[in-house]
């Protein structure tokens, strides 16, 4: 990495494990989706899973709610919001946390969505700008969210190609984005790492594996994923599945044969 502060590297050095790869748990949803299924009560959704979590994706008030402080693994703090599933516009979010209160709570790093062919493209994109400026100044990276919204046919290389190169220009030190089809377009045009979302539950367990082990074949270095953990029925068993394809390169098979035996195991 290039001309970094130490404070920055070693920022990313947490986020980023040694096999330059990574798993980051989200769990910021409520933000704007309120009781999401199977996160109504964060502590318990959090706990089991955090040990095998590289860093964890959160906002301040369920950090200080449902995370005990004696945590040491690493915080992404999500930073932005300000709208809500039943308001006029998922995409109109400002800054909701200051650079101060990131530091306060001893962050890794922040994260932010940026709502890329919406009406909320330009503020959106100014605030990952000024988000970038804060951050840079105390060497705090910032994570930026290439949000679809409920649009669901934006999840092309096209588009997420398009929104990853704006967000890593306009300084995001990672950039999370979801899989799809020819995600190498995607990898390729982004000069930062990029990791995957998972998205609402799919089908089955299978599906997960193969989009986390095909976007990692295609350049990712790693997931931001959620629901497709903490929603299945054994989640620490999927977390566990997803992890030695991020870690140890095992393929969609490896990881569906382990995930049956920790089921199994319960
Ligand atoms: C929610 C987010 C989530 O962090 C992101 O969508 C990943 O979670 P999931 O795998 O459940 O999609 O940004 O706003």
């Amino acid at each position: 990495m290039i001309s970094m502060d130490w404070g920055m590297k070693n920022r990313m050095a947490q986020l980023i494990q040694a096999d330059g790869h990574c798993l980051f748990l989200p769990v910021d949803h409520g933000y704007f989706q309120g009781p999401t299924r199977k996160l109504e009560e964060p502590r318990k959704t959090i706990e089991p899973l955090l040990p095998y979590a590289d860093a964890i994706f959160i906002t301040r008030g369920v950090l200080r709610s449902s995370v005990d402080p004696n945590n040491t693994k690493p915080i992404i703090l999500r930073v932005s919001g300000g709208t809500s599933m039943v308001g006029k516009d998922l995409a109109n979010e400002g800054i909701t946390t200051s650079m101060e209160e990131a530091i306060r709570l001893n962050v890794t790093a922040v994260g932010l969505s940026i709502f890329v062919g919406t009406d909320y493209e330009h503020e959106s994109l100014l605030n990952l700008s000024k988000l970038v400026d804060e951050g840079e100044k105390y060497g705090i990276p910032v994570m930026a969210v290439t949000a679809v919204g409920r649009e669901l046919e934006k999840r092309d290389a096209r588009f997420l190609a398009l929104a990853s190169r704006i967000a890593a220009e306009l300084g995001a030190r990672v950039v999370k984005t979801y899989w799809c089809q020819d995600f190498e377009k995607v990898v390729r045009g982004c000069p930062v790492p990029v990791v995957m979302a998972g998205g609402p539950r799919v089908d089955t367990e299978l599906e997960v594996f193969e989009f986390v082990y095909d976007g990692m074949q295609k350049g990712a270095i790693g997931v931001n994923l959620g629901r497709n953990i903490w929603q299945n029925d054994f989640p620490v068993a999927m977390i566990k599945a997803i992890r030695v394809i991020i870690h140890q390169d095992a393929s969609p098979k490896e990881a569906q044969e382990l995930y049956e035996n920790l089921k199994s195991e319960k």
